[in-house]
């Protein structure tokens, strides 16, 4: 058996922004003109009138000031509402695999390692731009990289479940190195038209580099253990799989094949199994939570996280000890708590503790439990 551990990761962040100013011009734009042109409809009471949206409501429920997103023009502009993003060729890469590029050639030179060096890709994200060939076949072929390679979809958790995949790998001999690459073109799957979730998501990639912790170049952090769990939930939901052309009562609805949810569920549902998954672990491995000096949560909310870190910590945790990233990012589904760890972890310790955790649809919930050592 080998001892797996991180050795580097990598962010891509898409240059254009859009902050919730921005953002609630474009939306009460949109709504301005719907009422308008449905006047009669919901005059008579047969449609209902869209409501604003409001900045300073977006920052208190969410903690979000803005998102990265691949491209705003489409999405701030009221008569689209949508990213306008140009369709790949069938012989070119793909978006999700450039994005994945640009975070993998950081995380590798993170790691000090060569494309050719990995003999595993896993492209772990909540949306596929194709059923297949799987955009991880195209990253390994883009990159250079041996091995093989596969797309795995646990929605917002799927990074922590692919660096368990690719932990046991590691672990039993199977692969050498890994890199488990997340790209998130999540403003492609949020229905920008909807007030309940219009501010929600932004676009990133990341990348995490595997090794065994005996190949490590640098400073790395050693995997101790992981745990995945699931429960079926409807509370998020996206309907767009191939088989679904429109609704089952026949209505074609693009509103359908996005992102769903029922967000006072998730938050009251996911917390308590977060936070109990969380302590679950650490006792498994018995370890007591005064020596975790980092959490590394999945950012979808700020309450959602501070309720967490209060609960696993038992006090509220102190500044730095919880990084929240979601006030830049948005949600980012999968790649938000990699963006955080990637963010601020190098100035842990030899020996320091921490835990990655990403949860949501599903429901799902994944841990990360790593300790920091410094170059052999
Ligand atoms: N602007 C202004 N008001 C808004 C609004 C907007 N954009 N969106 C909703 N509102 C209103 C609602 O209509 C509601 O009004 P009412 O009280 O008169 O009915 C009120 O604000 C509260 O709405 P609600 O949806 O209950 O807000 P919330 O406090 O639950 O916050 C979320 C919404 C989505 C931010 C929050 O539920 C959440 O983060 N949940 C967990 C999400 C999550 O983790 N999802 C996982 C996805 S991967």
């Amino acid at each position: 058996m080998f001892q797996p551990a991180i050795t580097g990761t990598g962010v891509f962040t898409p240059s254009e922004v859009i902050t919730n100013d921005e953002l609630v011009e474009a939306f009460n734009a949109y709504a301005t003109l719907h009422n308008a042109r449905n006047a009669d409809a919901i005059a008579a009471g047969d449609a209902l009138a869209i409501e604003p949206s409001n900045s300073d409501f977006i920052f208190k429920a969410s903690g979000i000031e803005q998102r990265h997103v691949i491209d705003k023009t489409g999405v701030l502009d009221p008569e689209v509402m949508h990213p306008l993003l140009r369709q790949r060729h069938d012989d070119e890469p793909s978006l999700m695999c450039e994005m994945a590029l640009d975070a993998c050639h950081k995380a590798l030179k993170q790691a000090q390692i060569e494309p050719q060096d990995i003999d595993l890709v896993i492209c772990a994200a909540s949306n596929m731009e194709r059923a297949y060939p799987a955009i991880a076949v195209e990253i390994q072929h883009e990159l250079g990289a041996g091995g093989f390679a596969f797309d795995m979809n646990v929605a917002c958790s799927s990074a922590t479940f692919g660096i368990q995949t690719a932990a046991d790998m590691i672990r039993s001999g199977s692969v050498r190195r890994a890199i488990v690459v997340n790209p998130e073109i999540c403003s492609a799957h949020l229905e920008w038209r909807d007030r309940d979730c219009h501010f929600i998501f932004g676009d990133v990639a990341t990348a995490t580099i595997l090794e065994r912790r005996d190949d490590a170049q640098g400073p790395y952090f050693e995997i101790l253990s992981t745990r995945c769990a699931t429960t079926f939930s409807n509370n998020i939901r996206n309907n767009n799989g191939f088989l679904r052309r429109s609704r089952p009562d026949g209505v074609k609805d693009r509103r359908d094949m996005q992102f769903m949810q029922n967000g006072r569920k998730v938050f009251k549902e996911v917390l308590p199994m977060v936070a109990s998954h969380m302590l679950a672990h650490l006792n498994d491995e018995g370890m007591d939570r005064d020596a975790l000096r980092r959490l590394w949560l999945h950012q979808a909310n700020k309450t959602m996280n501070d309720f967490i870190g209060k609960k696993v910590l038992g006090r509220t945790p102190a500044p730095g000890e919880q990084p929240n990233i979601l006030q830049d990012y948005a949600n980012t589904s999968s790649a938000g708590s990699i963006i955080a760890f990637s963010k601020y972890s190098d100035d842990l310790l030899p020996g320091d503790h921490g835990m990655i955790c990403s949860f949501g649809a599903g429901y799902s919930v994944g841990s990360v439990l790593i300790r920091r050592q410094s170059s052999q």
